[in-house]
């Protein structure tokens, strides 16, 4: 029999398991066994619905429906941060603050402006009882059923001493894989995708129904306080982060305490470093001013304080007119629909083209030329038609045609009826566009990784005919090279020593991929270099005996059967090997990782007390190996870590040898040992 004090210890011990889970991202109990604890608590408040706690993780699982959001008057308005973009306009801030502190000096905690929406919770004696929208910043919407939901923000707040209010700002926001996942679902449901993160957490805050928001992976950053009641104010912006996380509250930890301009300007740029790498979209930093009395003494202005400002990345979406539709041939002849635009500056640079993707995604996107278009361009990714704005489009507005043939060779255009990709049929023969592709696909890093042979050069060496195939390079001469653009004696040395380097011991797997044969990629080329060894073993395969070879399906069998099937294709291979490409086959890999794991299926079972899955994954590759996802007779090893379950029992039955992390790590090493370790366990 339970007592009430059993479910409080139980909702308390489920409660830190989550903020170790979510918060702090470091698990303190296997997944299975916090199901077990929360099966038994649901258990007891089925049992006990009148001891039943008002933090009680059951109570983050949606409820029902709600007829409409109720309003909530903020206690404390919720302001906006006016907005900087130029180191001008932050040096402008610092000295404003300065002159209106009458001090030389100022010191600000500095974070992250997320994008997302901004939330104020309420805790009352440590229990969050409400959630509201920003709203108006006076009043906003009563959100409160779905901000339950939503599993990084505690229900009760830690620690013996709590406030009897608090009102926690921050901001709810969804991360990019999250979003990811969620469009992909949406999409699979016939359903429409939300434009971006921010707007696909605000549309999921915003569900009457909390069972939605509850299945939608939202989080949440803490940043700001509203109403403080029934404990002392801390003296600073950090000094409340700090007093923040104690509490449980999730605090982004790219925070910090910097000095003057300089320091601002400073943690901007490193951030904007980092930016692309984060598992979220922000849209710049916020400064404040770290003393909280400090802060008092400046005040504000109309709905903003002077003693804080955003300083804003340049927008990563902007609108312009698309003039026209063009298509572009990629390597493997794949035409794709180029958007040409009227010159419009986003994500920090001026963008004259970007990408349709394909015929479907035009369609799709119903974008005409014409049309007034949203262009995003995010860090490094290629710029990308998103939408097109409808109200503001021409009456004469024009819808793309495919063309039938193609614009640089014009052989016929292609598209299978179950592709999305149309194709140019001409090959990389007849093709130039395909032909530059290929070759720069040949001398590319992870391919034949020929230094300096760029873009530019590959250009001019088709357009002059200079080249033909990729054996063609290796008939180069310094005088030829020289003469091109931006090309002198020195630099076509180089590229002639390049070229010479790149012949010596090519692993077979490189050579592969380097042919740049439809369908096969990095991983696909290393595999057939396992499986057959030989080049001509590979080239005299047949489709049977391709499809023989882990990962290869029909349609890349066929792709490798059709490549070496052409002529031409084959008097390339031959002229590459008559230029004296010594290649080293029968190996997997370039590199002089032991191959300790050749010809050897391996699988990995539970946690590893200090490798990811991928990691120890990617090691028994490079080390010649197969990484399986179930043990069979055919397992070689089984590499187990805690909490292994029925993989570990499996290999024991079937007699597998069984190594932990520790011994796995000792075979890599690169000096071995005589015997051979996998052979004697047992
Ligand atoms: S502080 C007095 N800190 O930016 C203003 N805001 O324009 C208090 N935001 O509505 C806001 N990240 O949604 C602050 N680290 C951060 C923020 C942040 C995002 C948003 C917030 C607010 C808007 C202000």
């Amino acid at each position: 029999m339970t007592t009430q004090e059993d479910m409080i210890a139980l909702v308390a011990e489920l409660n830190r398991h989550a903020h170790a889970y979510y918060v702090l991202d470091n698990p303190s109990i296997p997944d299975a066994e916090y199901d077990r604890l929360f099966k038994q608590l649901q258990a007891w408040e089925a049992a006990h619905p009148e001891w039943a706690q008002a933090d009680s993780p059951t109570k983050r699982v949606g409820g029902v429906p709600l007829p409409e959001f109720s309003q909530v008057q903020h206690s404390v308005p919720m302001l906006s941060l006016n907005n900087g973009f130029s180191d001008e306009d932050i040096e402008n801030f610092d000295r404003r603050v300065k002159e209106g502190l009458d001090q030389f000096h100022a010191e600000y905690a500095v974070d992250l402006k997320f994008d997302g929406l901004a939330i104020s919770l309420r805790y009352e004696n440590g229990i969050l009882t409400q959630a509201a929208t920003r709203g108006d910043g006076a009043t906003g919407e009563d959100v409160t059923a779905n901000i339950r939901t939503i599993d990084v923000i505690p229900l009760r707040l830690f620690g013996a001493v709590v406030p009897q209010v608090l009102e926690v700002r921050g901001e709810v926001l969804m991360f990019k894989q999250d979003f990811q996942n969620l469009n992909a679902r949406q999409r699979a449901a016939g359903q429409k995708e939300f434009a971006n993160p921010r707007n696909a957490a605000a549309g999921s805050l915003r569900q009457l129904d909390s069972r939605i928001t509850a299945q939608r992976s939202l989080r949440f950053f803490a940043y700001g306080i509203g109403d403080l009641q029934g404990a002392p104010m801390p003296p600073s912006q950090a000094a409340l982060l700090d007093w923040y996380v104690t509490l449980g509250l999730p605090v982004c930890d790219k925070r910090a305490v910097v000095q003057d301009a300089a320091g601002l300007l400073e943690f901007f740029r490193n951030i904007g470093l980092q930016r692309a790498g984060l598992p979220y979209d922000i849209d710049g930093v916020v400064y404040k001013l770290n003393q909280f009395d400090l802060q008092q003494k400046l005040g504000f202005v109309s709905r903003a304080p002077r003693f804080a400002i955003a300083h804003k990345f340049p927008a990563e979406e902007a609108l312009t007119t698309l003039e026209e539709i063009e298509v572009q041939v990629g390597r493997t002849g794949a035409i794709t629909p180029v958007a040409r635009l009227a010159p419009v500056f986003v994500g920090g640079v001026t963008v004259t083209n970007a990408t349709l993707h394909n015929e479907d995604e035009v369609r799709r996107k119903d974008i005409r030329i014409g049309d007034t278009v949203i262009v995003r361009r995010a860090g490094d990714v290629i710029p990308e038609v998103v939408a097109h704005v409808p109200e503001r489009r021409p009456a004469d507005a024009r819808e793309f045609v495919m063309p039938q043939a193609c614009p640089v060779c014009g052989s016929p255009i292609e598209r299978p009826e179950e592709e999305a990709i149309a194709r140019c049929s001409g090959g990389w023969q007849r093709c130039k566009a395909q032909k530059k592709g290929a070759l720069i696909h040949f001398a590319s890093r992870r391919a034949m990784d020929i230094e300096g042979l760029g873009e530019q050069l590959v250009e001019q060496l088709v357009e002059k005919n200079i080249i033909n195939t990729p054996a063609d390079l290796y008939k180069l001469g310094v005088a030829k090279l020289a003469a091109l653009e931006r090309m002198a004696e020195k630099s076509a040395q180089n590229i002639l020593s390049a070229l010479a380097a790149s012949k010596q011991n090519v692993n077979l797997a490189r050579f592969i991929y380097a042919l740049g044969i439809r369908h096969v990629g990095e991983s696909t080329a290393k595999a057939l270099a396992r499986h057959f060894g030989k080049l001509e073993a590979v080239q005299a395969a047949s489709a049977e005996e391709l499809l023989q070879v882990e990962d290869i399906g029909p349609v890349v069998a066929a792709s490798i059967s059709a490549f070496f099937a052409d002529p031409i294709n084959c008097e390339m291979v031959e002229q590459l090997r008559a230029a004296g490409i010594a290649l080293k086959e029968g190996e997997g890999e370039r590199d002089n990782t032991p191959q300790v794991f050749a010809g050897k299926t391996v699988v990995l079972t539970g946690t590893l007390p200090t490798l990811t899955r991928d990691a120890a994954a990617g090691m028994i590759e490079k080390a010649g190996g197969k990484v399986s996802s179930s043990v069979s007779k055919k397992t070689s090893l089984v590499v187990a870590g805690s909490d292994a379950g029925s993989k570990l029992a499996k290999a024991q039955e079937l007699g597998v040898a069984v190594i932990d992390e520790a011994q796995f790590l000792s075979l890599l090493q690169p000096v071995q040992t005589e015997q051979d370790p996998l052979e004697n366990e047992a």
